[in-house]
């Protein structure tokens, strides 16, 4: 038997249902933001990760599924969704269009980590990513959107809050910040001794707690930062208090990948175990210009659509549409016919096989249908049809012509 590869899964049944009702939901709110759909590419050129999630991450160190392609080209198959919208974004040449432009994508995104509960090789992320905006509002607003998307989905969710600062105030915090690991240098782990080379911030959020017990009287970012993201910073937790939201600071949270700047955020849930992130996202004005486009600011988030799966409250499902089935043989084909002219205005779908009456209804109660609609010799006889309504628990016998 030849089986999925490790951490791909298959999406079937009652997951689909969770799956096809989570995308709706975000997507029917996406829409309600102002966002607009795209689609952009699974494969894409490595150079466009590297430049933009960074080569000292992580995802691009060592989780991407890169390949060179029958045409010799160094291709991967993207681990997350934002470099290829800021692809397409330059690309179209929207950056030059100037004004405001809001998108929304989902699809599965690959990143070859070591599989487990909640971490995934293949996983889906529904995102969004908007341009043009340098107002901390619109972070705001972002964080809203996945808040108002959590709430209705009935998950509940701790929000982690950091600013990362920008141009004027990171590189001084940098070099602040490397001094004082330079100074513990014998004491850290081997991969924070390799991000001081590469990318010194990114210490912060090591899981090593012998780590992260010398890091507690580290410089701290947020103490740090210059006046216009000082304010901004401030600004964006009285929009939130505003508006409800409430949040947790965590002067840690520097992200995995590394275009961000400013606003950093990330929401969690404490009850899907070690791997609790379920969205994560903030500002990255830098991107844009990064990939050779017009400097334009951005802010954005995606959600961990398996992560969300299992927390997700469905609403009881309501019955709806046809069922159709035959008792005799020589109904079948009517059946048929009936159910393709019922599926013009309803769900509908029919049993090829003739059953008795008992095994309509149960095949009629396994899709979830309102009526179960039969037909066998007497009926065609006297051009009748026998329908159940299994909701209000009703029946009747009707001419064809009324059905
Ligand atoms: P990220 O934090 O890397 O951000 O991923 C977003 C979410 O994807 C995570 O919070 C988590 O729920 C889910 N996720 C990540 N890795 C896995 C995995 N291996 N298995 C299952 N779920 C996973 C980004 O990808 C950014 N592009 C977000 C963004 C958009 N920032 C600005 N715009």
């Amino acid at each position: 038997m030849i089986n999925s590869l490790r951490g791909m899964n298959d999406i079937l049944s009652e997951d689909y249902e969770r799956f096809t009702y989570f995308i709706n939901t975000a997507t029917d709110i996406a829409q309600k933001y102002g966002f607009h759909f795209i689609e952009t590419p699974l494969l894409e050129e490595t150079a466009l990760f590297k430049r933009s999630v960074g080569e000292s991450s992580d995802i691009v160190g060592k989780e991407m599924y890169q390949f060179i392609d029958k045409g010799e080209n160094d291709v991967c198959l993207r681990p997350e969704g934002t470099a290829g919208v800021v692809r397409a974004f330059v690309q179209k040449k929207l950056d030059k269009a100037g004004g405001i432009q809001r998108y929304f994508y989902h699809g599965s995104m690959f990143r070859y980590e070591r599989p487990q509960k909640g971490r995934l090789r293949q996983f889906h992320q529904f995102g969004v990513e908007s341009f043009g905006v340098d107002s901390v509002y619109e972070d705001a607003t972002m964080i809203m959107m996945v808040s108002d998307i959590l709430i209705k989905l009935g998950i509940g969710y701790r929000l982690q809050l950091n600013s990362l600062g920008d141009n004027n105030c990171m590189p001084d915090y940098r070099t602040n910040l490397v001094k004082f690991v330079q100074a513990c240098k014998d004491d850290i782990c081997e991969d924070c001794v390799r991000r001081l080379d590469t990318n010194p911030i990114r210490v912060l959020d090591c899981k090593n707690s012998k780590c992260q017990e010398l890091y507690v009287s580290a410089p701290k970012l947020i103490q740090n930062l210059c006046p216009t993201c000082s304010d901004d910073f401030e600004t964006l937790k009285k929009i939130l208090q505003n508006n409800g939201i409430d949040y947790e600071i965590d002067t840690n949270l520097v992200r995995g990948l590394d275009y961000y700047s400013k606003t950093a955020f990330e929401f969690v849930s404490d009850n899907i175990g070690s791997q609790s992130a379920i969205a994560g996202g903030g500002r990255y004005d830098r991107l844009v210009e990064f990939l050779d486009g017009r400097p334009t600011p951005a802010v954005g988030f995606a959600m961990g659509i398996e992560r969300l799966m299992e927390l997700i409250v469905m609403p009881e499902s309501v019955r709806s549409g046809y069922y159709l089935g035959a008792m005799d043989d020589e109904a079948i084909d009517l059946v048929v016919s009936l159910t393709q002219k019922k599926r013009a205005t309803d769900r509908s779908t029919c049993e090829y096989k003739t059953k008795n009456l008992k095994n309509h209804l149960k095949g009629a109660d396994k899709v979830n249908a309102k009526y179960c609609a039969v037909i066998g010799s007497n009926e065609i006889a006297d051009g009748t049809i026998w329908v159940k309504d299994l909701e209000n628990k009703t029946e009747q016998t009707i001419l064809l012509e009324e059905f």
